[in-house]
This record gives structure tokens, sequence and C-alpha cells, in this order.
């Protein structure tokens, strides 16, 4: 076998020989080196290492003689275990917010309840297998381009369509690798220092890419009417936002607030950023136009597969005005970047053979069943939920920070991850709650999980998290 470069430092005091048994230690406990290989002669290692023999020698033995690895006579030498990891000193329990579930006492699995997964098991396993084949009956590509695929852009077109009321022209659509892709590859078309808005709570994904192209970050308040489109400051290259479902504290964006936003829009020459997240998933609430509806000159509007289907297809889509659009695909060429086909031939064939539509379908009655059972359990701890039925996750307010950090420990304790309100900020936290994503878990790990979900909101709700154990 190679083995992965060893490192043997001839000024340390420690011999040579005892490095050379520390670096293959360490080269198996880190998998380079596994059960069943056969490690190079002494003679050959020697070399390659410019080692006398005698070294080489001395360190096999002393694993020899450590038992986990095996002279087989004539055969060379075999590595039969793997070293145990050396002891490491008092493990330190990280804060509660950042601890992750550990698994109820009984020893089953923990249940992740964080948002932001999506609900594979509504896919038809049927519909899946048909897709990823059709696209593979495609052949090979030789020349990548910067737009996408046109059965995809159709695909979107129609689904933009009939599922969001917007007609856009495939021309006027470019593949992304999803939305937050997206917004960091628009970030990259604004000039450095510009300022944008974003809100606050927020999707911090989003305001990390746009920081990270150099942009100013401006968090700006939501209400129960969305983005208080009064407090945007002045100035502003853009302002991103999640006008269908508020990520996360879930209201929409009011029309009126809609029709204000694209008018300041206009009148101050920003661009408004609509990611669309969760946009298809309402459940009995009434759609309002969005915005890339009322101000297709200054809205850039972006979607994804990821809730719809899953994050791992990487395959989103934005609608832009056409400078905007143009500038995207310039910077695609100019970096050499552009958006994976796989994906994006996997949505194509579900959309063309009515799959995508019974999908989503069977995902919004799922979601809606799954949203009511969370719904049911928050009520029996007697408190309400805030935002709009739709989406993968519903939001309950607690007091403060301190009442949400005592909620996900409590909760991690009992094998339930919980995600607290405090991380969606960019700011210190102005609200404080929990974020309960109920997509991801399978239907019976859900029900299992609720009633941690109950009893911890009612200890959050009668504030014994100082006085009782956990
Ligand atoms: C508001 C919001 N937008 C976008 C995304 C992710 O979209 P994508 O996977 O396409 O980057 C998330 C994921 O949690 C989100 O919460």
């Amino acid at each position: 076998m190679d083995l992965p470069p060893l490192v043997l430092d001839r000024d340390d005091r420690s011999p040579l020989a005892v490095q050379l048994a520390d670096a293959l230690r360490a080269a198996a406990r880190a998998g380079a080196v596994r059960v069943g290989d056969r490690l190079p002669s002494t003679r050959s290692l020697a070399a390659g290492l410019a080692v006398s023999r005698t070294v080489t020698a001395a360190a096999y033995d002393q694993l020899l003689a450590e038992g986990w690895v095996a002279g087989r006579h004539g055969a060379g030498t075999f590595v039969v275990a793997v070293p145990a990891a050396p002891r490491a000193g008092p493990e330190v329990a990280p804060p509660a917010r950042h601890r992750a579930a550990a698994g109820p006492r009984d020893g089953t699995a923990p249940v992740d309840l964080r948002p932001g997964m999506p609900c594979v098991a509504a896919l038809d396993r049927a519909a899946w297998r048909r897709a990823w084949r059709a696209g593979a009956d495609e052949p090979p590509d030789v020349v990548p381009d910067a737009v996408g695929l046109p059965a995809f852009r159709s695909a979107v077109v129609e689904h933009l369509l009939r599922h969001r009321g917007l007609a856009a022209d495939p021309g006027g659509v470019l593949a992304t690798g999803g939305t937050t892709a997206a917004v960091a590859e628009l970030a990259r078309t604004l000039p450095r220092g510009a300022r944008v808005a974003v809100e606050e709570p927020g999707y911090q994904r989003a305001a990390a890419a746009l920081r990270g192209a150099g942009l100013a970050v401006l968090p700006v308040p939501v209400d129960g009417d969305g983005l208080v489109v009064d407090a945007l400051p002045a100035g502003l290259a853009a302002v991103y936002c999640t006008p269908a479902h508020q990520f996360p504290l879930g209201a929409r964006l009011s029309a009126a607030r809609r029709v204000a936003l694209v008018a300041r829009a206009r009148a101050e020459g920003f661009l408004v950023v609509e990611d669309d997240y969760d946009g298809e998933l309402r459940y009995d609430v009434a759609p309002l136009p969005l915005l890339a509806a009322l101000g297709p000159d200054v809205v850039v509007h972006l979607g994804t597969a990821s809730k719809l289907l899953t994050p791992t297809l990487g395959a989103g889509w934005l609608v832009a005005p056409p400078a905007v659009r143009d500038a995207v695909v310039a910077q695609r060429d100019r970096a050499g970047v552009r958006p994976a086909r796989a994906g994006q031939r996997v949505f194509a064939a579900l959309a063309v053979h009515g799959d995508l539509g019974r999908h989503l379908r069977r995902l919004r009655r799922e979601l809606a069943q799954r949203r009511r059972a969370v719904v049911a359990a928050v009520a029996a701890a007697a408190m309400p939920v805030c935002g709009d039925a739709a989406g993968a996750h519903v939001v309950v307010r607690l007091a403060d920070p301190a009442a949400e950090e005592a909620a996900v420990a409590a909760a991690a304790d009992r094998g339930v991850a919980l995600d607290g309100l405090a991380r969606h900020h960019t700011g210190a936290p102005t609200v404080a709650g929990l974020v309960l994503g109920y997509a991801g878990p399978a239907r019976p790990e859900l029900d299992r999980a609720l009633p941690v979900v109950t009893t911890v909101l009612r200890r959050a709700a009668s504030s014994t998290w100082a006085a009782g154990p956990r």
C-alpha cells in the first residue's frame, strides 16, 4: 500500500523509531491506514524516509507488540486492528444552544426538529427514480452554459405560472445552484461597500453571502405584516426579503407593503431580492401577488427546489430584469462558474411527466397535517404559534433568550434537537423563541418528539427552569 506522507523531525528529542510508530498509529486512527492493509517492507519504508532500516524495524516491532499489526511470515506486515485514541482531557459540555440532542435515555435516536430540512418522506420513490433515469438518458454534455438547460427553464416558467402566478419569459429565467448561491452571485454584481437591507430576524446565510461580497448589511425590523418598509434607510443598493413567508417569524408581507416596497425601489433606484422560499407551501392562506409581478423592472425573484424536493439537487432559479440577468451571466462567464446540470435535468423530468405537480399536492397535504400536529402540541402547553399556516416550521415566542436557551437544552436532554430564534439575528436578539421544523423527521419520529415539545413549553410558560431539575 501507499502510506500517507509521514513526517519525522530529526531535531525532536524523541527517537525516530518512536516518532514513526506514533505517525503510523495516527494514520490508522485517521483512516488512512486500515485493517487488512499491508504495510511497506521495513527496507522500502526506510529508503522512502531516508532513515536506517533499524528505525523502521524498531517501529514495526513496537506496533507488533501492541497487537495492531501482525507479521505473516514471508507475506509482510498487515494491519489487524485500529489503535485506540489516546485519552483526552475531561470533556467540556458545549453551551446549550450548540448542544446536539443526545438521544433520550432509552437509547433511541435523537429527533431533529430544526428547520431547513426537506420532507423526503413525501417523495414518490418511483417518480424520483424515473426522473433520474430520464436525466441519465441524455447524451453526455460537452459545452457548459451559463444560463441553464432549456428544458429546466421551461419547467420553471410553467411552475411559476401554475403555482406562483408569475408570467415569466424563458429567456428571462436563469438556472442557479439554489437561493443562497444566487444571493451570493447577485451580491458580487453590486459595488463593494454598497448598502443592502435584510430582515431582522432573518435568513443569516443570505446575510453572510452579502457580507462575503463586501457589502454593508443593514438589519431592518419585521412585524406581523413582514418587513417594515417604512424603516428601510435611504441610500440602499438592494433589499433582500422573504415576502411569501418571512423567515423565520412566518408573516406574509402585506399587500400595502408590497406596493410600497416596489414604489420605493423605483423612486430610490434600489433592487428588491425576493426570496420565495416556502412560496409554494401555503395551507388555507390566500396568495398575494409576487413582488416580481408588481415590479418586474426592480425585482429579482429567487426560487429553489430545496424545499420542494431536496437541497441536494442544487437547483434553483432566478428571474430578473435584463440588466441584472446580463450582469450575472457576464460574471459567470468571467469566473467560469456554471450551474450544475444534473439537478436541472431531474427537476425538468419530474415536471414533464406531471410528477412535480402531483408531488407538490402530496407535499402540501403532508406538511399541512404535520403543522396541525405541531400546533396542537404547542396549544397543549397553552401557547400560540406565530405566523401564517405555511411552510415547514412554526415559531413559538418565549419570554427571553434565557428561556429559549433553557428550552433548547431541556429538549436536547430528552433527545429532541430544537432551534432558537437567537441565531437568526444579525445583531442582538430582538425576539426569543423556538423555531420548530416539521418536514425532516419521519412521521413516527415527529409524533415521538411532540410530547417533548409540549413538556418543555409548559415548563417555559411556568418559568420553572431555574428551580427544578431538567
Ligand atoms: C429563507 C431561506 N431561503 C433560502 C434557503 C435555502 O435555499 P437553497 O437551499 O436553495 O440555498 C433557506 C434554507 O433554510 C431559507 O431558510
